[in-house]
């Protein structure tokens, strides 16, 4: 039985998309730009392909202009920088996304590196790193960036809430962390080696779980009316389901959380589909700051 708001990642995605492809249609009819997006892929990892035709799919549909570079597994490091200067250089290109992760010969820092700061519609740039952290205009990376949607949409100002973001990475731990002191929120950045989890997680009035461990946040670690979201997607073995299955769960348990919670994200269906469409949203500001036009609030 649960009592939390199930948060519908889903609709505030579909919201987000809808509004990227008014903003799209204005910037068309007003400047004649059409905002580019061109994903580069390394290898045949099968969920990566599936993310990549996903993002250039959803970036047709909101009217921008698509294009997927898939490279062999083996393509020289050299090959990839080449191809990332060239899009750096091209004008009609606004946003280059390399998909992570990238085959073990090949430096992803450096690959990183290489992209033009205003067209790392990723934010994962160390320039745009720092100016996240600084408090300039950031390209942000899209997964943190929709968390922060999603609980601004729920709780609305989150000035002064202690909030817990459990997980490290550069890709949501660390970004999530900034965007969440930027708002004012006391921050406590928990990881494998943090002491006491459970209670410093029941300190916390908004839980952002990204760590990667199926379930590992339990329901007595969550403050009554908190609000729980989860950036876990793991895939598990699903014996109830039928010989040989499996179903995605995030990191918290769901059933357990909902209970105490006064909010909480499902998995699938929370935080995941807001990842590409704040991918068009960064696309759209990349764009327009690189044609001196001012952003739309998106
Ligand atoms: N692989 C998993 N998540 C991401 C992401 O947000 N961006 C890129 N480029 N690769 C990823």
């Amino acid at each position: 039985m649960s009592s939390a708001e199930i948060i519908d990642g889903k609709a505030y995605a579909a919201a987000l998309r809808a509004r990227v492809a008014d903003a799209v249609a204005t910037l068309k009819a007003s400047h004649g730009l059409t905002p580019a997006l061109t994903v580069i892929i390394v290898g045949d990892d099968p969920a990566s392909h599936v993310y990549v035709r996903n993002k250039g799919t959803q970036t047709e549909e909101a009217g921008m202009v698509s294009a997927t570079h898939r490279l062999p597994a083996e393509t020289p490091e050299a090959v990839l920088l080449a191809l990332i200067e060239k899009l750096n250089a091209d004008k009609a290109c606004h946003g280059i996304l390399v998909q992570l992760p990238l085959p073990k010969h090949i430096d992803e820092s450096k690959v990183l590196a290489a992209i033009q700061p205003d067209k790392d519609v990723d934010g994962f740039h160390v320039i745009n790193v720092g100016r996240l952290w600084t408090g300039q205009d950031a390209l942000v990376p899209c997964t943190p960036f929709g968390c922060l949607m999603l609980l601004k949409a729920r709780v609305g100002d989150l000035w002064g809430k202690r909030a817990i973001v459990i997980g490290r990475s550069n890709i949501v731990g660390k970004p999530m962390a900034a965007l969440l002191l930027a708002e004012s929120c006391t921050v406590t950045i928990a990881h494998s080696r943090t002491k006491d989890l459970p209670e410093r997680c029941r300190e916390a009035d908004i839980v952002v779980a990204a760590v990667g461990r199926p379930e590992m946040v339990k329901g007595d670690w969550i403050k009554q009316g908190a609000v729980v979201i989860d950036v876990g997607i793991n895939r598990v073995p699903a014996p109830e389901k039928g010989d040989g299955k499996s179903k995605l769960v995030g990191d918290v348990n769901f059933e357990e959380a909902a209970k105490v919670a006064g909010a909480i994200t499902p998995v699938p269906g929370g935080v995941g589909p807001m990842t590409i469409a704040c991918l068009l949203r960064n696309t759209v500001v990349a764009a327009c700051r690189q044609n001196g036009i001012d952003a739309p609030e998106l």
